[in-house]
């Protein structure tokens, strides 16, 4: 792929100040882009935005905080994208939240509904900000960083997962709603080794990746990579779809402990 494919275009990314967000917005700079990152807290996004200028790329880099959970937040980190850079190519809806590990059935109201707004909402949010001030004229591309969890029954976060598969399914409703002007698309990861799940995968790495077909969990670029292909033009004729990226997680036959 030629190292420029987003020259010149513009990517806001939620949950921009680490993580995958933060790999995102690296792969987007290095690849020409003008990035902006969203996230709620002033000191992580100024130390993610100098981290940012360090990687190669003319691209401006600018953050603004922002909940991904606040309508009124994507209106105001929208505008000012406009306003400062003119446009907007690629919208990645990557900030989750999961303030609820358990038995879905024992689930209550207040964090089903946090959950959902900022997983679920969040996500058509900032889509339909995106839309309106540029894509539905000019054209862009939309990122959904949903969930392997998405796909599969896990034990503890049914909760999150579900949003996570709503955000698979608005993928595709979007895709069909947005086109031809707009492409969206989703990469469901699975176990990736950043600070978010970092309880998962550090006291139990040996035995988590023994299991798996490629023997190593995912790594941010890993994510990042996919998430550079669904934002450029080598994948213009790619709309609706879901990259599971699992390191063949869910690649195993029926009956293997998972
Ligand atoms: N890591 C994994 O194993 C894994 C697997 C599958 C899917 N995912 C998905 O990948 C995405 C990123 O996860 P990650 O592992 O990179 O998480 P992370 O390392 O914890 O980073 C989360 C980022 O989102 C921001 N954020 C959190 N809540 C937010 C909110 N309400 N509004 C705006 N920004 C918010 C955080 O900054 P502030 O705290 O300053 O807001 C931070 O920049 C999530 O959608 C997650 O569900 C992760």
């Amino acid at each position: 792929m030629n190292e420029q494919v987003l020259s010149g275009r513009v990517a806001v990314i939620t949950g921009g100040s680490r993580g995958i967000g933060l790999g995102i917005a690296k792969a987007y700079r290095q690849a020409g882009a003008h990035v902006v990152i969203a996230a709620r807290k002033p000191d992580g996004l100024a130390s993610a935005r100098a981290e940012l200028l360090r990687v190669k790329g003319d691209g401006e880099v600018h953050e603004t905080v922002a909940n991904a959970g606040e309508p009124s937040d994507a209106e105001r980190c929208v505008e000012e994208t406009m306003a400062r850079l003119g446009r907007l190519d690629i919208m990645v809806n990557n900030a989750a939240t999961n303030p609820y590990m358990g038995d879905l059935i024992d689930l209550d109201l207040p964090r089903a509904e946090k959950t959902v707004r900022v997983n679920q909402f969040g996500m058509l949010a900032w889509t339909r900000c995106a839309w309106r001030a540029w894509m539905a004229e000019h054209g862009g591309a939309v990122v959904n960083i949903a969930s392997v969890g998405g796909l599969v029954v896990d034990p503890h976060i049914g909760w999150y997962n579900a949003t996570k598969a709503a955000m698979l399914h608005m993928t595709r409703q979007l895709a069909y709603e947005l086109g031809p002007r707009a492409r969206v698309n989703a990469i469901a990861p699975g176990l990736i080794k950043t600070e978010l799940a970092r309880a998962v995968w550090e006291p139990r790495e040996p035995i988590l990746t023994a299991k798996l077909p490629l023997r190593r969990l995912g790594t941010v670029e890993d994510v990042a990579h996919a998430a550079l292909f669904l934002a450029s033009d080598a994948s213009s004729w790619m709309t609706g779809q879901t990259l599971v990226l699992d390191g063949g997680a869910t690649a195993l036959p029926i009956g293997v402990d998972g």
